[in-house]
């Protein structure tokens, strides 16, 4: 969140305007709303890949920066970065991706078109559940003026947490190849299977019944994770509310860690065993 708020205040001006996503990282959104408006910084949230919006909004509007996480989080929702890069910069926007939930080894928005990406390292990076950081790249003028906000905002990296996010990058390439495999694997095992359905309390019956990954909001690690958004990450927003996003009661989102796909199935298939 350091890193997102250090982009913000550096390259959007006083009375400049930002363009986010709807389904952007919600304490993001939360900031844009409530305090970047505090500096007559104006903001538009735009369905992800309405394009026809988007166009409306740089027409009418001096934007510095369009926001998004791509893809976004939980619906997986993706971005074409190429073709909102291309758009924005005709109208001298930055585009600024939030990539976390593809991690830096499967999707490279600076090669699409985007002029900063940004990484919680909390997640994939440093991928032991250990750290909490993040990181923006980008050419070196834009970085420049980010750093200098960054050191006034008090949010650099604490060196233990440095260190361990350069020796968890080594491997990075190694744990997401396993995490992808998984993850395929995995809805190709569940695509089809009968039980895979139900209302939230069954839903909540299944997640506890899981013995494996941990109950828990955060992604990208070693350990797998499993979260049911409906009573965690969205508990605050009514039935009507999750619905007109799409969060439905019986979604689970599982972010699988690197323990073997064998162990992992067969503890899934026990807890739909007992449904
Ligand atoms: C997509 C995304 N971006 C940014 C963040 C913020 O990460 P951090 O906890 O490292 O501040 C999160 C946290 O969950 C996230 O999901």
């Amino acid at each position: 969140m350091g890193a997102i708020v250090s982009v913000l205040l550096s390259l959007v001006p006083p009375g400049g305007h930002v363009v986010a996503t709807k389904d952007s990282y919600w304490e993001a959104r939360m900031f844009i709303q409530n305090k970047l408006s505090l500096m007559g910084i104006t903001a538009t949230f735009v369905d992800m890949n309405d394009m026809d919006s988007l166009k409306e909004v740089l027409q009418n509007n001096k934007v510095s920066l369009f926001y998004a996480d791509s893809p976004s989080n939980p619906l997986l929702n993706c971005l074409d970065i190429r073709k909102v890069s291309e758009l924005c910069h005709s109208h001298g926007a930055l585009v600024f991706i939030d990539s976390s939930l593809a991690s830096p080894i499967n999707q490279k928005p600076l090669i699409l078109g985007a002029d900063l990406v940004l990484h919680s390292a909390t997640k994939y990076i440093s991928e032991h559940h250990d750290v909490v950081g993040g990181c923006v790249s980008g050419s070196e003028n834009l970085i420049s003026k980010i750093r200098s906000c960054h050191y006034d905002l008090g949010s650099p990296l604490v060196p233990d947490a440095a260190y361990m996010i350069i020796r968890g990058m080594k491997t990075l390439h190694l744990r997401v190849e396993t995490q992808n495999n998984t993850a395929l694997k995995m809805a190709h095992l569940l695509e089809k299977h009968p039980r895979v359905a139900g209302d939230l309390q069954a839903t909540m019956k299944f997640v506890d019944s899981l013995r494996l990954p941990y109950i828990a909001t955060s992604f990208g690690g070693c350990e797998s994770l499993v979260q049911q958004p409906a009573v965690m990450s969205f508990w605050d927003y009514s039935a009507a509310e999750r619905a007109k996003i799409g969060i439905k009661d019986n979604m689970i989102r599982f972010s699988f860690g690197i323990e073997k796909f064998e162990d992992l199935a067969a503890d899934i298939l026990q807890a739909l065993q007992k449904l």
